[in-house]
């Protein structure tokens, strides 16, 4: 019996990936940081077995059976089943849990398929009693399969994926660190994820992204990310928060306008989404500090500052804010330091 446990972040986009093309290929790069406390701890346990020709698996979340859960996990592993040879000659036990409460609303899709990816990953070096050249390249890459944005939870800091002309090793394929093209002023970053819905969102990024392929807006779009991709690299390295700003913000709204006008058209923002924007543009041209949002797919709103606003900032959460929260409920990170082999 092998056993190994990862606890992975999710992560929160600056330009989006949103759009995608087959083997979850991506159709314009995007950039993001790691959080610090919305993690996932995955322990997988692989057990030999008499029948090796099907993949099989007991998934557990949270200490509870969950079926629902083990279906997506099989299709995934019967997508990485060619490169890890060993898979169907073990059972699988694994157990999960996040940091973040349960239908928060949070995304848990990256952490939980980065940590699953890092844990088979582990697992195929022990059991094969080799080396893998570029370990955590090879956990991105795998991560992709199960989920796009979770190939940029297999680091800390800043991360980019998708190939762009802009950054030599960059790759459609797996996520790459630029930890070292930041700005001492982008370092230390706060999100405070303002809960404005809890539960399960009414369409799916998945679902999202195939919307992209009927959009008459895509390939402008794809145009626009490339171009915010090249303008977000060279204000991450000099430092310049006024740009930083206007590109940040204008991705979260393209992403939303991008779904209310889809061919299908839906909207995943709330009044009180729309709420605190306001309150934040409106405190931002109040006190000039430098607080900006995003969003991800879906109601909540991700608050950034750097660290030198933050006491004004929790402040302002505190007075302002927490009563468009569901619950009053908000969630504070930083950039983290990425994922933790426990
Ligand atoms: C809006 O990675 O969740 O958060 O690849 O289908 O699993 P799949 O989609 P997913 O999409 C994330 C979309 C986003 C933007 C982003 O994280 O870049």
């Amino acid at each position: 019996m092998k056993t190994t446990t990862w606890q992975s972040p999710s992560n929160i986009a600056l330009v989006k990936y949103w759009g995608k093309k087959e083997n979850q290929i991506p159709a314009n790069p995007s950039i993001s940081f790691s959080l610090n406390n919305a993690l996932t701890t995955t322990t997988i346990s692989a057990e030999i077995k008499e029948n090796r020709n099907a993949i099989s698996i007991e998934f557990f979340f949270e200490n509870e059976k969950n079926d629902a859960f083990a279906i997506k996990i099989i299709s995934f592993l019967e997508k990485v089943a060619s490169e890890f040879t060993w898979l169907k000659s073990y059972h699988l036990t694994i157990n999960s849990s996040n940091t973040f409460p349960h239908s928060s609303g949070i995304a848990s899709s990256a952490s939980a398929f980065s940590a699953l990816a890092l844990g088979l990953c582990t697992l195929h070096e022990e059991i094969m009693e080799i080396k893998l050249p570029n370990f955590y390249q090879t956990a991105s890459y795998w991560a992709r399969v199960g989920s796009g944005s979770a190939c940029r939870s297999v680091y800390g800091g800043y991360n980019l994926w998708g190939k762009t002309s802009l950054l030599a090793h960059s790759s459609d394929e797996y996520a790459v660190n630029i930890d070292d093209q930041i700005h001492p002023n982008f370092k230390t970053f706060n999100d405070t994820i303002l809960i404005i819905e809890k539960g399960k969102k009414a369409v799916s990024s998945t679902q999202g992204h195939a919307l992209l392929k009927e959009h008459p807006f895509a390939q402008m779009r794809y145009n626009i990310a490339n171009e915010n991709t090249g303008k977000l690299l060279s204000i991450l390295k000099n430092g310049e928060m006024n740009d930083f700003i206007k590109i940040v913000e204008s991705e979260a709204l393209m992403l939303h306008a991008l779904m209310m006008t889809s061919p299908t058209p839906f909207i995943l923002v709330k009044p009180n989404t729309l709420a605190v924007i306001e309150k934040i543009w409106d405190f931002r041209n109040q006190t000039h500090s430098e607080l900006l949002f995003t969003l991800d797919a879906g109601a909540n709103v991700h608050l950034l500052n750097s660290d030198k606003d933050n006491e004004q900032v929790q402040q302002f959460v505190q007075n302002e804010l927490i009563g468009y929260c569901q619950n009053d409920l908000y969630f504070c990170n930083a950039i983290g330091k990425g994922p933790l082999k426990i």
